[in-house]
């Protein structure tokens, strides 16, 4: 794609750059050498698609949680989906979640045929606003979605004593929080159910992927067949060593399940989440020293008696920077660095707009961050160099 310039230079991919140095990709994943030979092994038993590997990394990620079961899916939008529809949201009900989040939370409940009804953040934490909840709930509310952003967990206290008050479910985005613990709580043994994301740039990849836990007997049961055509037994037995099985259509359920090829990536990964977390808070408390003198803000503390899971690092450029949030994407980009943007507020796109008839200023803490930040790379995957030659652009830029 040819991108015309401002002055006239034409790029492929976007703005020019002036930097040599090789780009940093924002968000790029650790794949060492285990993570290469768990494939391979995987490609060799020729069982490829949903079997043992997956059944392995539910196992090993329900005790790495603390939940009495983890299932298996495509992805954190097929797991919100599936949450959706198996704890029994459907037409009629109402959701409530944040405008601060990726597309994915609030489409998963219209897909499921609810309403989505957004409770702002709050401008520090970017968390929905958990004091604000109570006032929409409405007679039709059947669940809480919130999202832990950026990692940072969300009050589980308040919301967890709001929904029992009103007879609520709770599902929570855990696609950014795959380590949090909030109050000695471990993010995905608190709630009805939970949904990871193992998309390329999270805490951990399967590449695509995602997992659903609950300690609830009969919603596991329900997730494993609704995830997989509504079949009644495991497809991968169907075609076992243990011969043909006859299944029974129970449901017409979807095509959500892992396959082995990405659960192997997962099981290698796992074991290095707790090592890569305490990579990213270096790199997080580096910014933060290096960052404090300039006009910016930076993220709000983690707070105390809580894991905050340093997924994303966001800048808030105000009127006090010396440029705007777009051309510090693109002079980030001159030099070679990828950024983020963790996220134009939801209720601002055009469909939110326009079918639901959201106005930008309904919301006006996610509507005010939407428009001002921008993440920083913070995989473990970078060296020192690279966050060194972060800083330094970073600071040079904003003119510090
Ligand atoms: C907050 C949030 N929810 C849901 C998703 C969807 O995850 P996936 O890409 O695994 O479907 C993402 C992914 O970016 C996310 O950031």
């Amino acid at each position: 794609m040819r991108i015309p310039l401002d002055d006239g230079v034409y790029s492929d991919y976007g703005p020019v750059r002036v930097s040599d140095e090789p780009y940093i990709i924002f968000g790029s994943p650790i794949i060492d050498r285990a993570a290469i030979d768990a494939v391979t092994r995987t490609l060799e038993t020729s069982w490829i698609g949903t079997g043992p590997r997956v059944q392995e990394l539910e196992t090993a990620f329900a005790a790495y949680t603390g939940a009495k079961y983890a299932l298996a899916t495509s992805s954190c939008t097929a797991a919100l989906h599936l949450a959706m529809v198996t704890s029994g949201v459907g037409p009629g009900d109402e959701v409530i979640t944040t405008p601060m989040t990726f597309c994915a939370t609030a489409n998963a409940i219209i897909h499921a045929g609810a309403t989505p009804v957004f409770v702002d953040c709050g401008l520090d934490d970017m968390n929905i606003d958990a004091s604000a909840i109570e006032a929409a709930i409405t007679p039709r509310t059947k669940a809480i979605l919130p999202v832990h952003f950026a990692g940072r967990p969300c009050d589980m206290d308040v919301i967890g004593a709001l929904a029992s008050r009103h007879g609520l479910l709770v599902i929570e985005d855990a696609a950014h929080a795959t380590e949090s613990v909030f109050r000695g709580r471990k993010v995905g043994a608190i709630s009805n159910l939970t949904c990871f994301s193992f998309y390329v740039t999270k805490n951990m990849t399967t590449a695509e992927g995602g997992m659903v836990t609950t300690n609830d007997a009969e919603l596991a049961q329900r997730i494993k067949i609704f995830g997989l055509h509504g079949l009644s037994a495991d497809a991968w037995n169907r075609f076992s060593d243990k011969g043909y099985k006859h299944y029974d259509v129970v449901f017409p359920g979807f095509k959500y399940n892992l396959t082995d090829l990405a659960a192997s990536i997962g099981l290698a990964q796992l074991p290095n989440l707790e090592a890569w977390l305490v990579r990213r808070e270096l790199i997080w408390s580096r910014y933060d020293a290096a960052f404090q003198d300039l006009p910016v803000r930076l993220p709000a503390a983690a707070l105390p008696e809580t894991r905050h899971a340093r997924h994303l690092y966001t800048l808030l450029l105000d009127d006090a920077a010396p440029i705007r949030r777009d051309e510090f994407l693109s002079a980030m980009h001159q030099r070679g660095i990828g950024t983020g943007v963790h996220y134009r507020a939801l209720h601002t796109h055009p469909y939110y707009r326009e079918r639901w008839g959201f106005r930008p200023e309904q919301f006006p803490n996610a509507y005010w961050i939407g428009e001002h930040t921008v993440s920083l790379p913070l995989s473990p995957k970078l060296g020192d160099g690279d966050v060194d030659r972060i800083i330094r652009e970073v600071r040079s830029i904003l003119g510090g």
